[in-house]
């Protein structure tokens, strides 16, 4: 379906062309005034210049031209030479019984889907999550959504970090606990055991320990050191333990993106592609791409356009060994082998911003992807505590993510309690909802670039640009509807009518945006375009709401006309944060 607004512009465009004036000069926008009109045109301003004529005269003709119009109740022109608009409540209620029927109500699919690979999450293996690891994981899973559901082909690949020294530091401090196992008898020819010589939790202390301890002792340092390399270079033991190391923490890895609602479509990492790097290389260096540089061999990727210094990408160090980029460099290659995207979307911090920006262009140069590829960085900013400094526990340390979900968990199930009285199955189920609907709302709701402080207090509130007050508002429509079926049913083809009140037409004309919304939304890689349409949309709903009485409405033809726009508002907030991952429950 054509947006509302291209829709209404066409009409304020063809009365400019008729009136001798460029056509483009009649775009129509959101009104900055809504207490005098719904939307307005400045093209006489712009088009004063272009004709040398008074602004206002141009308005004023082109207000003239549309007196017999089909979208219009209202077109004036005003000083110094706006034209202020407002739309018949019947041009919207059409164009809402059209959205309601249509598919994607109103959101046109693309005629081939771009295959796109969103690479977001990046934990290390053998770490546990932490809050660091909270926005990818969010951001990543939204922007996903987002694709998908303006029918792109997307794959959400969460990209470990699975292959660097964090290895090799487990498998020496296992090896200075249990020496006798038999990963680390070199005669040993046999089948490694199934079951993994450790727990997840002796796993989750292993590795601080040997971390701090490579702090302090260098010769445990170059043990550690030693160990990676063994195992990338294939010794079967430790390759075997890697592969405990692996599933012991996948399994939990799992667990933990199951509670935040994230799924992954390839659980790749960093040891996947090692095997490419050799060939990689090769190819770098035969096609004179790479070259060496004081013992590295490097990849030149400043532009003559450039204005701060953009240092070679860094392909091979000095001792030969690769690095994060050798890897993100092969990986760009196996995706093109194997899926061969159209885009590739990265999602992390915002401090790799340069980093992506060598990869990127060293891609290019080297013609690892095809001139069409689409390579993106999203930088997302830091998530601060109240102090404004980054988010820390009270103690001043790392929190883990699991303690912060519990956080937010207990506050959310404190406040239902709060206000039922009482504490059941359900309502701990429903606390968990909403929390998770408080803390992804909370980081989406922001730009993603920008820094933005953590408040569990005001993200937990019913009240304000929040989860639970987007949630509240869906579960206070499914409350009406249901009420409305016990007294005997709801209207089967009951069609959306013509706005009776302000706020109702105000309403109508909030869900007239949304395929325009979604498809910016897409565009611009920008799930906080979503939270700012629902918070608007809850807002308009809640107002009419106030206002009408929808359930005891006597007259059943004006009744049945809100049912079908209730259902509109529930579906469209259903479908907005089903994109931003997460969704509500029955009741609150
Ligand atoms: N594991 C990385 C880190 O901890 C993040 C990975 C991001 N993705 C990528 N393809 N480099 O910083």
């Amino acid at each position: 379906m054509k947006r509302f607004l291209d829709l209404i512009s066409e009409e304020i465009k063809a009365a400019f062309e008729t009136s001798g004036y460029d056509r483009e000069l009649g775009k129509v926008t959101l009104s900055n005034r809504p207490d005098l009109c719904e939307y307005q045109c400045n093209g006489a301003m712009a088009g004063a210049k272009l004709y040398k004529k008074a602004p206002i005269m141009i308005a004023q003709e082109v207000a003239n031209r549309c007196g017999e119009s089909k979208v219009f109740s209202e077109v004036m022109a005003v000083a110094p030479g706006f034209l202020n608009l407002k739309v018949k409540e019947s041009f919207v209620a059409e164009y809402l019984c059209q959205m309601a029927k249509s598919l994607k109500f109103g959101l046109d699919m693309p005629q081939t889907p771009s295959k796109i690979i969103v690479d977001y999450g990046g934990p290390n293996v053998a770490k546990p999550l932490h809050v660091g690891h909270l926005r990818p994981a969010i951001i990543g899973e939204s922007i996903k959504r987002i694709a998908k559901y303006a029918g792109h082909d997307v794959i959400g690949d969460i990209h470990m970090g699975d292959w660097g020294l964090q290895m090799g530091l487990i498998i020496t401090e296992l090896n200075k606990r249990q020496p006798g196992l038999v990963y680390f008898d070199e005669n040993f020819e046999g089948e490694y055991p199934k079951e993994p010589p450790f727990t997840l939790s002796e796993l989750e202390e292993i590795y601080p320990t040997a971390s701090a301890k490579s702090k302090e002792d260098a010769a445990y340092k170059a043990l550690a050191m030693e160990a990676t390399f063994k195992l990338q270079s294939g010794v079967r033991g430790y390759r075997a333990l890697w592969r405990h190391i692996m599933d012991v923490s996948i399994a939990d890895l799992k667990r933990n993106y199951n509670h935040l609602d994230v799924e992954f479509d390839l659980w790749k990492g960093e040891s996947d592609v090692q095997d490419l790097i050799p060939g990689m290389v090769d190819y770098l260096k035969k096609e004179g791409y790479a070259y060496i540089s004081e013992g590295a061999l490097v990849v030149d990727v400043k532009e003559e356009t450039d204005t701060k210094e953009i240092p070679p990408c860094i392909i091979l160090k000095s001792d030969g060994a690769s690095l994060y980029n050798t890897t993100d460099l092969a990986t760009i290659m196996d995706r093109m082998e194997k899926y061969h995207p159209d885009k590739m979307i990265y999602v992390t911090d915002k401090r790799q911003d340069l980093y992506f920006e060598q990869i990127f262009r060293c891609a290019r140069k080297a013609k690892l992807v095809e001139e069409e590829t689409e390579l993106l960085h999203i930088g997302f900013g830091t998530m601060n505590g109240k102090d404004g400094k980054p988010f820390k526990t009270r103690e001043g340390g790392v929190m883990r993510l699991e303690m912060l979900m519990q956080e937010i968990n207990d506050e959310m199930a404190r406040k239902i309690e709060e206000g039922r009285g009482e504490m059941d199955e359900e309502a701990k189920e429903t606390a968990k909802t909403v929390a998770l609907s408080a803390i992804k709302y909370g980081d989406l709701s922001n730009q993603a670039s920008k820094d933005y402080i953590f408040d569990i207090d005001k993200f937990t509130s019913f009240e304000g640009d929040t989860g639970p007050y987007i949630l509240y508002t869906i579960v206070r429509i499914k409350s009406i509807l249901n009420k409305v079926k016990e007294q005997g049913g709801l209207p089967k083809e009951a069609a959306i009518q013509e706005a009776g009140s302000v706020s109702e037409k105000a309403l109508m004309l909030q869900l007239a945006g949304f395929n325009a919304m979604m498809e910016a939304a897409y565009q611009e890689t920008a799930p906080h375009k979503v939270c700012a349409y629902i918070y608007d949309l809850a807002n308009a709903f809640n107002r009419f709401y106030h206002e009408t009485k929808i359930v005891s409405e006597e007259d059943q033809n004006k009744k049945a006309g809100w049912i079908a726009l209730l259902m509109l508002v529930r579906d469209l907030l259903e479908i907005c944060i089903n994109v931003l991952g997460f969704s509500a429950p029955e009741r609150m």
